[in-house]
Order: C-alpha cells, then structure tokens, then sequence
C-alpha cells in the first residue's frame, strides 16, 4: 500500500482458483510505470479502516459456491458489509469474475461495488463483470483505470500501460498427453462411477505439486452432436455465417452443448436441472440460426491431483465421478468425465497450480476432510508425507454411501495408516446404517480432540461437494471449536476467522 504523494493504492484480490490474483497482480505491475508501487495482495489481508486512510482501492473478485466471496475475501466482506464508516475521499474499480451460467453471476463483484458506492466512494470506472475468460476483459479494464490515473496525475501515459505477466507467472502451456490408466474404482454394483486415471507427463516440462489441479480440455460426446444436427435438421459439414468451421466441428470442439447458457435460456425458456442443450431446442424448436450465437465457447473441466510428484514426478492422477444420468429418454453424460471414462485416449491438459492448498511443514499436524471424490489431494498429500517420512500427525475424515462398494483407494488408506503416514482414519459410510452418517458427524464426535489438534496448531483442509458438504463442515468446525475449546458462538466465529486468515483452514470445494 504505497505510493507517490498524490495516491495511495491498495490492490487486493478474492480467488478460488487463482484467476483473480492474477488479474490483481497484472494490474499491480500496470501501475508500476506511474510510479505507484502496489502489491496485490489478498481482500482478507485488508482492514476496512485503511480503506479511510488510501486514496485508491482495486479490487478483483471471483463468485464462488453460490453467490458468494471466495475463502480468501470472506472475512473482509464480513467487516465491509456491516460497516458504517464514510468513505468519501476514496476512489475505487470492482473487476468482477464469474460465469453466466451460475444463478448469481458475478455476485460477490456486484455486492462489493455496490457497497463501496453506498458508503460514497466514487468510482474510477464502472465495475466490468467477467464471463468466463477473463485475461482479455481484465486486460481492457486495467488499461481504462490505468488511463484515467495517468490524467489525473498529469503524467503522459506510459507507452506500454499493461504490462506482460512477469517471468514464472504465466499460466501453463496446454499439453496434450496419453491417458495411461483409466481404472474403476467404485464396485460394478455401486450406484456411482468413480475411476482413477493416470496422466502422463512425460515431454510435457510439467511439474507439479501436490496440491495443484489439472484442467482438462474435453471434446463434446459424438452422440450428442448427432442427436443435435439431426434436431437441427442439417448435417456436421453444414457451414455457418461467421465462423471458418462447418457446424460439426463447432459442437464436437468449440461449444459447450451440454450445459445450456443465460443467452439460450432467453430464447427457450429456463431450463430445469440437469436440462441440456438438446433438452431446450427440442422443447422450444429452434433452429441453427437461433442457438447458435447464444452458445458459450467449451471450457476446460478442473480436477484435484490424487498423486504427489515425489512418487509420481512424470504422471498425475486423477479422482473423477462419471457424471451419467437420464432424462428424456436418453442418456445425459458430463462432458469430461465421460470423455476421460469412455472416450479419451490423448487429451489437451494444463496445470492449475492451487498455492493456498499445500501441506505445512513436515511436523505440523493436519487434518483433512474429504469424502467422495474430495480424497483426491488428500492421497496426494498422504503419498508425500509417506515419502518424506514426515513426523507430522494427519487425521482424515472420509465418506460415500457404502463401504462395499464406495470405499475408495481403501486398501492404500490402510497401507497409509500402517506406514504411520496417516495417524487417524473416520469413516462416515451414509447408507450402511439406517440413519445417515456424514463426516461432519463423525467430526462432531471428536470434538474435543480435534480441538486439541487446532490447539497444537493443525491445518484444516476441505476437498469436495461445495453445496451441502463443505457448508456442513463449516457449521461443524464452528461447532467443534465452540465445544472443544469452551468459546461461545462468537469467539468460535473469530478462532475460526483466524484460521482463515492465516490459512490453516483452507477449501478445495466444487
Ligand atoms: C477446483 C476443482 C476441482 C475439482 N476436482 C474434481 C475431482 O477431483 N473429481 C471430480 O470428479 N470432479 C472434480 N471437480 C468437478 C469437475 O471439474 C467437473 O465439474 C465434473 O467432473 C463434471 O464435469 P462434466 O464435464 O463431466 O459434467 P458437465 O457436462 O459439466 O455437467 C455437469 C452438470 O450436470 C448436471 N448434473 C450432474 N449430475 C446430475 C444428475 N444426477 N441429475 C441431473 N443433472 C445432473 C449438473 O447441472 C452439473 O452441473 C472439480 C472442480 C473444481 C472447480
Ligand atoms: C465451485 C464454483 C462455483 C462458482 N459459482 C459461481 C457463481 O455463483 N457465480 C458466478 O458468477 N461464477 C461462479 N463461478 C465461476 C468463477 O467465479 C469463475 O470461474 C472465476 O473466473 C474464478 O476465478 P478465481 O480463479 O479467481 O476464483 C464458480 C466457479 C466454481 C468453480
């Protein structure tokens, strides 16, 4: 929060993934050249109070879970909203990051924009709200801020106002890699499909941490783009004004075809859940001409990396639940878990390096709560603690429905126990029993325990289900630090803020 005399500038960011620092930092490094040296640093590292004492305040943020400020600006949006404090001689720009295909697109951008106007704050530019990609739009947004705070200096602009990401910053190259091994891991009569995959590296220059997530670039289910042309009445070589490839190759590779847009459910009504893209032109019979402009460009599909790159340094593993469900008479397949469970052989990757989630020192106590597929960085993390022969104590807490035929990789997790690697194990099996038993019962039970792991100092990580589990969880880690440490509801509020803030309590969560 430096600067020169005229201004005093804070940059900070709210991410999940990474993308919102990113673009804070690039617009940190934008302003370099008028002189003013801000880092980028993160919303909940700010106290409300400095906002009253700079005369700027950036602030990039993502939506996350639904609606809501990421992990790293929640405890910053919990002081801004409640506060009265007049902030007049404040000037301010609000990058919001999002996707249209969430209800509340853009919503922890739009809350923070409105209240920093509320409290008067003038805007420098208008909030810009990112769908999607967002390299291009941060781009053009730095550039307007930075063009208005060169004329209010008087300075001539730079000749370069956006900078280029600085060296050991840029976002990894995409790869295309063999897909190894494609190995269920969810019994035949298991309601879910569950499978292990292995990636390989090798030529790739790619190195990994434990931690990190793969992107994973899939092309649309051949069935499904037959299904859509024949609806359409044309065929895959049909061309389309405006675009170079014929309309095959644009819903086999370009489009998303599964999940239907903001734009699409414009033109054919709002679609119910698990609803796709067929689903809505058959209902409301479009034709080519009438969906084609409201599809979005296929993104890329994240997945935690199960395997550590100590024991695995060319390959990455990955944990994935085959999305697969009916609906209309036909089968509904996820776009990338089916394309890696039925179809993939080669697939397009790039690495997601995640530098929030990552194991502390070898001898601090750790604790991680992961069921279903949320075990993936938890195996990662157990593989690295077993191959350093770390003293540190690891408690996981995992869960499915059955373990017959849901328990997985449960034959390493007993090699993980036996090795010392890991110290405890609590299994919440959902359906074994008649009464539902979640991690956060079995959490709930330790109670007292686990608070003295806190006390000694442990980290807190939580991978998995974002809807219900990790919301679950949060109430009972609340719960835990009131009971096990005696604290009313209040001060359990604020030790687990703290934990928040130094990053002892930190979420991987989808
Ligand atoms: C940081 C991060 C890490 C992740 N790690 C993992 C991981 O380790 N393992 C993993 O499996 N996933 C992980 N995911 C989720 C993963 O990225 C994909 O979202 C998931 O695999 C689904 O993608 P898809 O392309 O197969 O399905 P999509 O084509 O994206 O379809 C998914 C959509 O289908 C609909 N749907 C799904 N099931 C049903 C149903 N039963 N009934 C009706 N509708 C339904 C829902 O609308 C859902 O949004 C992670 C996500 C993030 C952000
Ligand atoms: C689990 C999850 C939930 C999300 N929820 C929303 C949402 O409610 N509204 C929205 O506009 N975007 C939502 N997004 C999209 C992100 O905001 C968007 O991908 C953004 O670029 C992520 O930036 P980050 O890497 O800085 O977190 C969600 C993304 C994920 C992975």
């Amino acid at each position: 929060m430096t600067g020169t005399a005229e201004i005093s500038m804070i940059v900070a960011f709210g991410t999940d993934m990474g993308n919102a620092e990113d673009a804070a930092m690039t617009f940190a490094e934008s302003v370099a050249p008028l002189g003013i040296q801000a880092e980028a640093i993160e919303l909940n590292q700010v106290e409300v109070a400095e906002l009253q004492s700079v005369t700027h305040f950036i602030a990039v943020v993502s939506t996350f879970g639904e609606g809501d400020f990421p992990d790293s600006a929640t405890l910053f949006w919990e002081a801004l909203e409640s506060s009265t404090e007049r902030l007049e001689n404040l000037s301010f720009s609000v990058l919001a990051l999002g996707d249209s295909s969430y209800e509340f697109f853009c919503n922890a951008g739009k809350l923070l924009d409105a209240k920093l106007e509320q409290l008067g704050a003038t805007r420098i530019v208008d909030r810009v709200d990112v769908d999607g990609f967002y390299e291009q739009p941060a781009k053009a947004w730095t550039a307007d801020v930075v063009k208005i705070l060169t004329a209010e200096r008087g300075a001539t602009a730079p000749a370069e106002a956006v900078a280029a990401p600085a060296p050991g910053r840029e976002r990894h190259e995409e790869f295309e890699a063999a897909l190894v091994v494609n190995r269920l891991l969810t019994a035949a009569e298991s309601d879910k499909e569950v499978r292990h995959y292995e990636v390989d590296l090798a030529g790739s220059g790619i190195t990994y941490q434990a931690g990190d997530s793969l992107a994973v670039h899939a092309t649309n289910d051949p069935a499904l783009v037959a299904l859509i042309l024949t609806e359409l009445g044309v065929g895959p070589d049909h061309l389309v004004p405006d675009h170079d490839e014929p309309l095959g190759v644009l819903l086999s590779e370009r489009l998303e075809i599964r999940t239907p847009s903001r734009a699409l459910q414009d033109v054919a009504g709002p679609a119910a859940y698990g609803e796709d893209v067929l689903d809505l032109i058959k209902r409301a019979g479009l034709k080519t001409e009438d969906v084609l402009d409201t599809l979005r460009p296929l993104g890329f599909r994240d997945y935690s990396i199960a395997s550590s790159p100590l024991v695995h340094p060319e390959r990455i593993h990955l944990t994935v639940a085959s999305v697969r469900y009916p609906g209309a008479g036909r089968d509904h397949r996820g776009v990338a878990s089916t394309f890696l469970a039925d179809r993939a052989d080669r697939i397009r990757v790039h690495l997601r390096p995640n530098h929030n989630f990552r194991l502390p020192a070898p001898d601090v106590p750790i604790i991680m709560i992961g069921p279903g597929t949320g075990i993936a960085p938890f195996r990662a993390f157990l593989q690295e603690r077993e191959a350093t022969a770390a003293a540190g104590r690891a408690w996981l807490f995992f869960g499915d429905r059955r373990r017959a035929t849901d328990y997985l990789y449960g034959e390493e997790l007993d090699g993980f126990l036996d090795s010392g690697a890991l110290t405890r194990l609590d299994l919440a099996f959902s359906r074994d029993q008649d009464a539902k038993v979640y991690v956060q019962h079995r959490m709930s039970e330790n109670a007292e325990e686990l608070f003295s792991w806190l006390a000694d100092g442990a980290y807190v990580y939580v991978c998995g289900d974002a809807d219900r589990m990790a919301k679950d969880v949060d109430a009972t880690l609340h719960e835990v630090v009131a009971r096990g440490g005696g604290m009313d509801a209040d001060a359990a509020h604020t030790y687990v803020n703290d934990l928040v803030k130094s990053h002892r309590y930190v979420r991987d969560v989808y």
